[in-house]
């Protein structure tokens, strides 16, 4: 199945709350406000990704740091039905892309390094994820931190 990818837009905010629960649980899911203001604050950054029959199958949101000007994916997720057809490394591309044409030269993300699939996505993808720190998250909650350079294209 063929995957369009769209902005964001707040008519989809109970869809993509719902979605988000499912692919990351209760524990680590955002709560529905939080879409609404990345929407807000981050604006373009935020992209989803529409199935043939109009379902949101999975989303990806960026960010920019106002003082290093490097860009971060905060959050990448497909959902479990919808997995390995290319969904995640289509909505990465746009969101780098976007990054590009803000002249950003480096963007960075954190993943557990128990999450064998996003490593292998972010592997796949040309990021570098040599540096670990320890306890990011909290006691336990070690994060990985990928990174890669881009080619401004201004
Ligand atoms: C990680 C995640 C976003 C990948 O989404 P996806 O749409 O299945 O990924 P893609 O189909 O675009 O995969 C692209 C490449 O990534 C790698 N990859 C994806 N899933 C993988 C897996 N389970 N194991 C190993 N490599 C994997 C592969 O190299 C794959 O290419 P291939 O299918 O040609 O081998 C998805 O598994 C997910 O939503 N997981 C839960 C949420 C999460 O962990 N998000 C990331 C942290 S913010």
């Amino acid at each position: 199945m063929e995957c369009e990818v769209i902005r964001f837009v707040p008519a989809y905010l109970d869809e993509i709350a719902s979605m988000d629960l499912e692919i990351f649980g209760k524990k680590e899911a955002y709560p529905r406000a939080f879409f609404r203001q990345a929407h807000d604050i981050l604006g373009n950054l935020f992209y989803l990704a529409k199935t043939e029959d109009g379902k949101i199958a999975g989303y990806i949101l960026g960010g920019v740091n106002p003082e290093t000007g490097q860009g971060w994916v905060i959050v990448l997720g497909v959902l479990p039905g919808q997995r390995r057809k290319g969904l995640a490394k289509k909505l990465l591309s746009f969101l780098l892309k976007d990054f590009e044409k803000k002249s950003i030269s480096r963007v960075r993300l954190s993943v557990s390094p128990e999450n064998s699939a996003a490593c292998g996505l972010y592997k796949n993808t040309g990021f570098d994820g040599s540096h670990i720190i320890p306890d990011y998250f909290g006691p336990g909650e070690s994060r990985i931190i990928y990174e890669k350079s881009l080619s401004p294209s201004r």
